[in-house]
């Protein structure tokens, strides 16, 4: 038997899940209250107390909190938003929903975070609202942002338990912050999300438009404004609930696998890691990215970790380079070339918190030989 055959296969991402979310989930199925019940309140209101946040509404996915939240900051039909090209595709996508224009600027070349004085340079009269990214878990410069005096959405789906560089928990600044819950994010309902606020009327108006623009009070059917169908299920909240309860050690254990990484692959040169924490900022760990040398083919590199029982990841390509935003509103390679390096280098690789530390090691070697160091 050789070597390779007797490694285990990693997963590239794993829930922890147990019998605490049973638990939960199967006092709902016996309540009978499915959707629209008293956990929803419940799991709204815990969240807000964890991140430190006035408010929250809990939503049915990290998208559909962003989509509201740019409704409320006021989005609509031929405003520009300034964002990151350097992000999950739903960032610009939910700017779309509103006929809006996302307005692309470059990444910071350390953090992958939305660059400020790029997007100080993109402003416009057009420009209604800032849309930073908390990619990775790090969080954006968002004081920066703010002296740029436009409204600011945080997508900080990727963000859950960070801590930015003023050491305010991403989400408790005050502005909309979305939070997403998809299965491998650090804290799951399956699908789902959050949007923390410190405006009791933004609250108000996303509590109103993920129910179809039913009032908040329930009334049946006063319909007062559009909405849509962004609710989050009991169900969902129940397991979220739990979640919570278990957040805290989620995290730790997030954060041991990255600093196992970081010894593992300390030793190999030409592979760059993700930045360490500046000051006081604390990243949510949510995957370990790793940017490969230069001039590697990178596809390669994908498929030989697989034969070694390694998934990863190209994560994530540029949004301005995908089909959709190319043809939709013409963009080009070199625009933006410290997205589009970083971009073309990037690759997740294994990582959970129940990782163990030979799972680690297992990854570090075969990345080693692959790397042929
Ligand atoms: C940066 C970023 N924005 C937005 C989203 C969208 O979240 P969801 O998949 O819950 O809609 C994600 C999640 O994958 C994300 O990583």
């Amino acid at each position: 038997m050789t070597v390779r055959a007797v490694r285990e296969a990693i997963p590239l991402a794993r829930p922890v899940l147990g019998e605490a979310e049973e638990q939960r989930v199967l006092e709902v199925l016996r309540s009978g209250r499915l959707s629209l019940g008293p956990l929803l309140g419940e799991f709204e209101r815990a969240f807000a107390g964890r991140v430190g946040a006035q408010h929250a509404s809990a939503v049915s996915s990290g998208t559909a909190g962003l989509h509201l939240a740019l409704r409320a900051a006021g989005v609509s039909d031929g405003d520009e938003v300034i964002t990151s090209p350097f992000s999950f595709v739903a960032s610009a996508n939910v700017v779309v929903y509103e006929r809006a224009r996302p307005v692309f600027a470059d990444i910071d070349p350390v953090t992958f975070n939305l660059d400020p004085d790029a997007a100080a340079a993109a402003v416009t009269d057009r420009t209604t609202a800032l849309l930073p990214v908390h990619i990775f878990g790090y969080p954006a410069d968002l004081a920066a942002f703010e002296r740029l005096g436009l409204p600011i959405v945080e997508d900080a789906c990727e963000a859950l338990g960070a801590v930015d560089v003023d050491g305010i928990p991403v989400g408790a600044r005050g502005h909309p912050a979305a939070f997403g819950f998809y299965a491998n994010k650090q804290l799951t309902t399956g699908e789902g999300g959050m949007v923390t606020t410190e405006d009791a009327e933004i609250k108000e108006r996303i509590d109103s438009e993920r129910n179809q623009g039913r009032a908040p009070n329930m009334d049946w059917l006063d319909h007062d404004r559009l909405g849509f169908n962004y609710r989050l299920s009991d169900l969902a909240c129940a397991l979220g609930l739990a979640q919570l309860e278990r957040l805290d050690e989620m995290l730790a254990g997030r954060a041991r696998v990255a600093a196992w990484y970081r010894s593992a692959l300390g030793g190999i040169d030409e592979l760059d890691l993700p930045c360490e924490e500046i000051g006081r900022v604390r990243r949510g760990w949510f995957v370990f990215v790793v940017q490969l040398p230069r001039g590697l083919e990178r596809d390669g590199v994908v498929r030989a970790l697989r034969e070694r029982g390694v998934p990863s990841k190209p994560y994530f390509p540029a949004v301005h380079l995908m089909s959709y935003y190319r043809e939709r509103f013409g963009h080009r390679e070199g625009e933006f070339p410290v997205c589009e390096d970083v971009a073309a280098r990037s690759i997740a690789l294994p990582f959970f918190p129940q990782m163990t530390e030979s799972q680690v090691e297992q990854v570090a070697e075969s990345l080693r030989e692959v790397l042929g160091r």
